[in-house]
């Protein structure tokens, strides 16, 4: 064992987390449901709630010191987050929904500006829903073409295949950093660097990244980087986007309203500076003030502990759930997190859901918004048990008695 992972006291971390403690059925509590969302400390509910009892007000709109409190508290989430992902500047860091509006926000302002007729978009063959969706949409309207990388039977892109794809004719590349569906950590600064050198910028889905690794976005070099709170320990309804501000300056407004003006008259308006461009009527301010919260929790954990306890965790998963007989993992990249994706022969992903949840298990069944992936590996659905650090051995050995009992009821 690792020295990181020797002084990852989980036992401890699970008390912080109120929710994991209580029965489902009759049966303690198993959520190996993170990828979906992951579970708040006490620390995230404690924020969330002071800042409502003594705290709320409007932001950056009142001279009032609850009003100033607020406006305070926000801005202080946004430096914090910019520590985090070690962006130049705080002027860099967009409040947004999730990943999705993060996503959706440059495919509708730099897509729009920038795509026209003929142009491409470069994605891979593991991303997401949100990761493909928005690039339909934009290429739609603006006759653009989208191109999809395609992956190996482990689940890595091809990087020869990829590299082929990029040319003149291709305005983006906006790749996962890491797949929900398969785990695959992506080479992401090696595929900046290929884009980059045709002078294509790069958007990098960090969703199911964030929470697992240190992300440093100058050291990749990505121009955008988007993730959500929720899947970070933090509320739902916040995250981030991150982009270079030569880019976010020249990019047209997303929304328009309240706060991302300098002037309106009925003639013409004039448009506020970064971030406040982006950031049109009244943001979730709890949701960033939660955020906060949930980075400073992680921070006090180290993040390379964190992952460091979760790569031998996903080895234990690996080496157990590979020898349940009848029962493929889809998705063994080389470089890989947190997931474990499966399917087993002759019964399909929702009945083993069904009765691993008889079993007080949280896991997810179905396509995980990456219906391409599953076409890729040929099953319609699987059965996914995703980790995060306040899990434990003892939990993937219920997971493994759960799917001993689905054999047992399937025969
Ligand atoms: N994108 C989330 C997942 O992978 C909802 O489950």
């Amino acid at each position: 064992m690792n020295a990181a992972v020797a002084v990852f006291d989980v036992n401890r971390i699970r008390k912080d987390f109120p929710i994991l403690h209580q029965t489902v059925h009759g049966k303690p509590l198993v959520y190996l449901d993170n990828a979906a969302t992951s579970q708040k400390p006490q620390a995230v509910i404690d924020a969330i709630s002071h800042f409502y009892a003594t705290d709320c007000s409007n932001i950056h709109r009142g001279v009032h010191q609850l009003s100033e409190r607020s406006t305070r508290n926000y801005e202080e989430a946004r430096i914090k987050i910019q520590q985090f992902i070690h962006a130049a500047d705080p002027r860099e860091i967009i409040f947004v929904r999730g990943t999705t509006e993060g996503i959706n926000l440059v495919a509708q302002t730099y897509g729009r500006a920038n795509v026209g007729p003929g142009d491409e978009i470069v994605i891979s063959a593991l991303e997401h829903h949100s990761n493909i969706v928005p690039w339909q949409i934009l290429s739609e309207e603006k006759g653009a073409a989208l191109r999809v990388a395609p992956i190996n039977d482990r689940g890595e892109i091809l990087l020869d295949e990829y590299e082929s794809l990029l040319s003149q004719r291709t305005r983006l590349v906006s790749i996962a950093h890491i797949s929900n569906a398969l785990g695959t950590i992506n080479p992401v600064r090696r595929m900046v660097e290929l884009a980059h050198r045709r002078g294509i910028p790069v958007l990098l889905d960090g969703a199911q990244a964030a929470p697992h690794m240190k992300v440093d976005v100058q050291e990749i070099g990505c121009d955008f980087y988007v993730f959500s709170g929720h899947k970070l320990y933090g509320p739902t309804g916040i995250g981030v986007l991150y982009g270079k501000a030569s880019l976010l300056d020249e990019m047209p407004p997303f929304q328009g309203g309240g706060d991302m003006i300098s002037s309106v008259t009925f003639e013409k308006t004039t448009y506020n500076t970064l971030p406040y461009k982006f950031e049109a009527g009244t943001p979730n301010i709890e949701g960033t003030i939660g955020l906060a919260a949930a980075i400073d929790y992680v921070n006090r954990l180290g993040l390379d502990s964190i992952a460091a306890y979760e790569a031998e965790l996903l080895e234990y998963g690996t080496e157990k759930l590979s020898r349940v007989p009848q029962l493929r993992l889809v998705g063994t990249a080389r470089e890989k997190a947190a997931v474990l994706s499966f399917v087993i022969d002759g019964v399909h992903p929702h009945d083993v859901g069904t009765i691993l949840d008889h079993q007080g298990i949280a896991v997810r069944t179905g396509h995980h918004c990456a219906q391409p992936v599953m076409d890729r590996f040929g099953v319609p659905a699987t059965t996914r048990a995703s980790l995060a650090f306040y899990n434990t051995r003892e939990e993937i050995d219920a997971l493994v008695a759960g799917i001993g009992k689905v054999k047992e009821i399937f025969g």
